[in-house]
C-alpha cells in the first residue's frame, strides 16, 4: 500500500514537473480556474506571474523530487513495458537509428557475419520483435527464431507482427529465474535488455550453456562509464528496474572475444561478441 502510494506520488511529481519544465507559465495557466478571490486561484496566479525561468526551474526540481520518490518505490519492469508496448514500435527508431546508428549498423554486420545458413537463433528480451525485423529485412537465412521476453503485451505485439512466420516462436519467460529454451542455438542475440538483469553474467552463462559449439552471442547493452552523465543515468535507471552494465560484469561473461563501445545520448552502448569454441569444452 505504502509502495503504491509512493509510486503514484512519484509519477505525479515527475509528470507535473516535466510539463512545467517544458511549457513554463503556459502550463501553470491551465490551472487558473475557480473564483479569483479563492486562495487556490491566488496561488496559481502568483506562480503564473513569476518569470518563466523560475517556473521552469521549479518544474525541474519537482521532476527530480518525483525521481527521488520513485527510487524508493521503483516501477516494476513488466508494468513499464506493459504500459509502453502499444507505442514501442513508434519510439524505438529514436534510440536505434537516431541515437546509436553506428552501434546498430555494427550489430547488423555481426548478424550477417555470424548467422549460418538455416541457423537457429535465440533472442533474449525480444520485446516487440525488433531484432527479428532486422533478420527479415536483411534477408538473412535463419532456420528458426525463438524470442523470449517477460512482458505479455510486448510478446503480443511481436506475435501479431510475426507469429505466422514459419520457424518463428515467442515465449514468455523471466531471464532471471526461468531456464532458457533448450538449445543448441547457433546465434544468441540480445539488444537493450541486459540492463534489466541484476546479474547479467549469470544470464550470459545460462545462454552460453544453450549455445552450439562454434556458435556466437551478439549482445548490445548499455554500459556504465565513469562520466557524470553515466552516473546520473545510473541514478535514474533504477526507477524503471534498470542499471547500466558494469565493465566487471561484462568481463565475467564466458567466451568474450570483443567489446566495442559506441557513445550516444544515453551513454555508452557496448557490442559484446561471445564465441564458443567449435570443439566442446
Ligand atoms: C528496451 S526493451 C528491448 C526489446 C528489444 N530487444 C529491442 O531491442 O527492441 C527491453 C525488453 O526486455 C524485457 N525484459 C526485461 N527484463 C526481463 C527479464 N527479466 N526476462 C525477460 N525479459 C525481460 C522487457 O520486457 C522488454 O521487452
Amino acid at each position: 500500500m505504502k509502495t503504491k502510494l509512493l509510486r503514484a506520488l512519484g509519477i505525479y511529481f515527475l509528470i507535473d514537473g516535466l510539463l512545467a519544465l517544458l511549457f513554463g507559465r503556459g502550463y501553470v495557466r491551465l490551472f487558473r480556474f475557480g473564483s479569483r478571490s479563492s486562495r487556490y486561484r491566488q496561488a496559481i496566479d502568483w506562480i503564473a506571474s513569476l518569470p518563466g525561468w523560475k517556473v521552469r526551474s521549479g518544474g525541474a526540481a519537482e521532476a527530480a523530487l518525483g525521481l527521488a520518490v520513485l527510487r524508493q518505490a521503483p516501477l516494476d519492469v513488466q508494468t513499464v513495458y506493459q504500459t509502453v508496448a502499444g507505442v514501442y514500435t513508434a519510439i524505438d527508431p529514436g534510440y536505434r537509428q537516431w541515437f546509436y546508428p553506428q552501434a546498430h549498423q555494427a550489430f547488423d554486420r555481426a548478424l550477417r557475419q555470424y548467422l549460418p545458413e538455416g541457423g537457429r537463433v535465440l533472442d533474449l528480451g525480444s520485446g516487440v520483435g525488433a531484432n527479428l525485423a532486422r533478420l527479415i529485412l536483411m534477408n538473412l537465412p535463419f532456420g528458426a527464431y525463438t524470442g523470449v521476453d517477460l512482458t505479455k503485451a510486448m510478446l503480443a505485439q511481436a506475435r501479431a507482427r510475426y507469429g505466422n512466420w514459419s520457424g518463428v516462436q515467442f515465449r514468455q519467460l523471466n531471464l532471471i529465474t526461468d531456464p532458457l529454451p533448450d538449445g543448441p542455438f547457433d546465434l544468441i542475440i540480445s539488444t537493450w535488455a541486459f540492463e534489466h538483469l541484476p546479474n547479467p553474467a549469470h544470464v550470459a552463462q545460462k545462454a552460453w550453456e544453450q549455445l552450439a559449439p562454434g556458435g556466437q552471442m551478439v549482445l548490445l547493452l548499455e554500459a556504465k562509464t565513469d562520466s557524470w552523465w553515466s552516473r546520473l543515468l545510473n541514478w535514474v535507471y533504477p526507477v524503471i528496474g534498470a542499471h547500466l552494465v558494469r565493465e566487471d560484469d561484462i568481463r565475467r561473461f564466458p567466451g568474450v572475444v570483443s567489446v566495442e563501445r559506441y557513445a550516444g545520448p544515453l551513454g555508452d552502448l557496448a557490442l559484446v561478441i561471445v564465441e564458443k569454441p567449435a570443439t566442446s569444452m
